[in-house]
């Protein structure tokens, strides 16, 4: 039998049960009933460093860091699909999400210095596709301007293609967005989606 196709999510939020995590499990939920394997990854969960711009990478494509981002990099590697959320801080990506993919360095590395593939087998698999989520405690016209900037050079690094933001404002208090169905509904119909019809690799 072949297999499902795996999507990973990434939740960057510090707050255990914030609300970018909470419709991440929605997207998640809704890849699921598409027909994915799924995967949450709460990235606070795991202990890794900023990049070091060490320039270690440019070698072959390795992190020289022994971190936890070692397991992160393994995890996005198997993806066929993978969702981001991260909520704004200062009026940007939050530093969790940010530190993450400061580290996705090794793959500008693979890609501009030694010229190849990051995914090596991609011929040989579905055509990798993601989504960024986030929310935001105002509702400042330009908040998400910068993070879907970040979110959207993420995926390109990981010869993803970037299906869309799903962004929300004035989004605030822990859990909140449990109060409003039409997002929740909204951020699962983008999982369905991004799992696409029953694929199989
Ligand atoms: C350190 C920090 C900085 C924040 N900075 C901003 C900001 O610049 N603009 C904004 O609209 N909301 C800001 N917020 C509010 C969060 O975006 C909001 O609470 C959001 O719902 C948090 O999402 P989460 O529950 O997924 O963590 C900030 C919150 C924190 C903790």
């Amino acid at each position: 039998m072949k297999k499902p196709i795996k999507c990973v999510g990434l939740a960057a939020s510090p707050r255990r049960n914030g609300n970018s995590t909470i419709l991440l499990q929605e997207a998640l939920r809704g890849a699921a009933d598409a027909g994915a394997d799924t995967e949450l990854l709460l990235l606070n969960n795991y202990r890794f460093s900023g990049c070091l711009s060490c320039d270690g990478c440019f070698k072959d494509g390795e992190c020289v860091i022994n971190d936890d981002m070692q397991i992160i990099y393994k995890k996005i590697l198997e993806a066929d699909r993978l969702a981001l959320a991260a909520p704004i801080f200062s009026m940007g990506m939050c530093s969790q999400g940010k530190a993450m993919i400061d580290r996705t360095q090794r793959f500008w590395s693979t890609r501009y210095i030694l010229k190849r593939d990051v995914i090596p087998d991609r011929d040989r698999r579905p055509q990798r596709k993601g989504i960024f989520i986030s929310v935001a405690g105002s509702g400042h016209k330009k908040v998400f301007d910068g993070a879907i900037q970040v979110a959207k050079y993420f995926f390109l690094m990981l010869e993803t293609e970037f299906l869309g933001e799903y962004c929300y404002q004035e989004i605030d208090g822990k859990g909140i967005i449990l109060n409003y169905p039409r997002i929740l509904k909204e951020a699962y119909t983008a999982g369905f989606n991004l799992a696409g019809p029953p694929h199989v690799r």
